[in-house]
């Protein structure tokens, strides 16, 4: 007979967590709760726009910048929650997948991984952070167990570290990436047919600069991919089309505020750019590996910010398009407008694949 009482409220199981995303453009920090029926709700959110070439390709090119940055995102977002879970750019990691027999525990097994490490990661240990995750019985061999690898050059992680340490914020967790964009996608996996069992889902992350692309079979991820072409490219349209710079352009784009040839001379070629795009991205997935097609697009990034833009992906692509408004199932807290929240719950897709960390191990 035991004493089964719930202590929970006396020591969470989830310490509280900030999701971050330093992204080229801005600094993105979300904040989520569980309201305890299985169901998240949104609490806070902030998006700081970052100087100009202070992270450029993922790299934090100027730490005193984004730090400041990172300062005020956080003064303005009114939490009093100081820990975060932060992500390095899919490319400054190295993921590999090893086999280790199923007998390793303990510093056996992490003796035995580092072995293999060597063998597989083209850098030294002494210059990489390395973390491995046993992900369970190997289907081919009965004895081992797969155990996925992670690298990644200490002064990448060191920067991050680094800029959270001078906000007075600390880095509790460091993902990657393309991990938070698969968390995420776990809210907007309900919405495809059978949860996205069986499909191939191509979630499709238009930044500013660059286009992430996370191809997932059967909710597993099965390929991932840069393209240069963002939302920056809008800008720079619109700027010489009316010759204003870059910084204004992109102030009267997110602002709607453009003459009225806009539309028709400006946007809807953007559109049809950035669908075809995609559309050579999909057929660069599909002649490089075993798959023939891709059965769902997923739209996420404040580059596919633009009305109208999934039907004519769709349309070019004839695949199935959706935007990823990774909120949609969540509670918002009611100091949040709910239109804001829509408007860019898409550009947040990887802050709240992060601010979930805190309800996962
Ligand atoms: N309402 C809007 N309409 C059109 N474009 C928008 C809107 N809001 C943001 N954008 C564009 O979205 C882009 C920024 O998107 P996002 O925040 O996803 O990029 P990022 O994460 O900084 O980039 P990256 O992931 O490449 O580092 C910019 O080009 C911006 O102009
Ligand atoms: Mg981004």
């Amino acid at each position: 007979m035991h004493l089964n009482i719930n202590l929970d409220w006396l020591s969470p199981k989830s310490p509280p967590l900030l999701g971050l995303d330093i992204s080229s453009t801005s600094v993105k920090l979300v904040e989520l709760s569980d309201t305890g029926k299985g169901k998240l709700r949104v609490e806070r959110y902030v998006i700081e726009p970052l100087p100009k070439d202070a992270v450029t390709d993922g790299n934090i090119a100027n730490l005193d910048q984004v730090a400041e940055t990172l300062g005020i995102a956080w003064k303005n977002l009114g939490t009093r929650i100081k820990n975060v879970a932060l992500a390095l750019p899919s490319s400054a990691v190295i993921t590999k997948k090893i086999l280790v027999s199923a007998s390793l525990t303990g510093a056996d097994l992490e003796n035995q991984v580092e072995t293999e490490a060597n063998q597989v990661i083209p850098f030294s240990l002494d210059e990489v952070n390395l973390d491995f995750q046993v992900l369970g019985p190997s289907p081919a061999s009965p004895d081992d167990v797969q155990v996925l690898l992670a690298a990644a050059r200490k002064e990448k992680v060191e920067d991050r570290v680094a800029a959270c340490e001078a906000a007075g914020l600390k880095a509790m967790v460091l993902d990657v990436e393309s991990f938070a964009t698969q968390t995420a996608y776990e809210q907007v996996a309900h919405l495809l047919p059978d949860e996205g069992a069986g499909l191939v889902v191509a979630m499709i992350d238009v930044g500013a600069h660059n286009m992430h692309i996370n191809i997932l079979n059967d909710n597993e991820s099965v390929y991932l991919r840069e393209h240069a072409f963002g939302g920056n490219q809008l800008s720079v349209e619109i700027s010489r089309r009316y010759g204003m710079s870059i910084e204004e352009a992109e102030t009267a784009k997110c602002k709607g505020a453009l003459p009225d040839s806009y539309q028709e001379e400006v946007l809807q070629p953007y559109r049809e750019t950035l669908a075809m795009e995609i559309g050579r991205a999909i057929q660069l997935f599909t002649t490089s590996t075993q798959f023939l097609h891709v059965d769902q697009i997923l739209l996420a990034g404040g580059g596919a910010m633009i009305a109208g833009i999934d039907d004519v992906v769709a349309q070019r692509t004839s695949t199935p398009t959706m935007l990823a408004n990774p909120f949609a199932n969540m509670a918002v807290n009611s100091k949040i407008r709910p239109q804001a929240l829509a408007a860019d719950a898409p550009s947040l897709f990887v802050a709240c694949g992060l601010a979930m960390r805190r309800f996962e191990s």
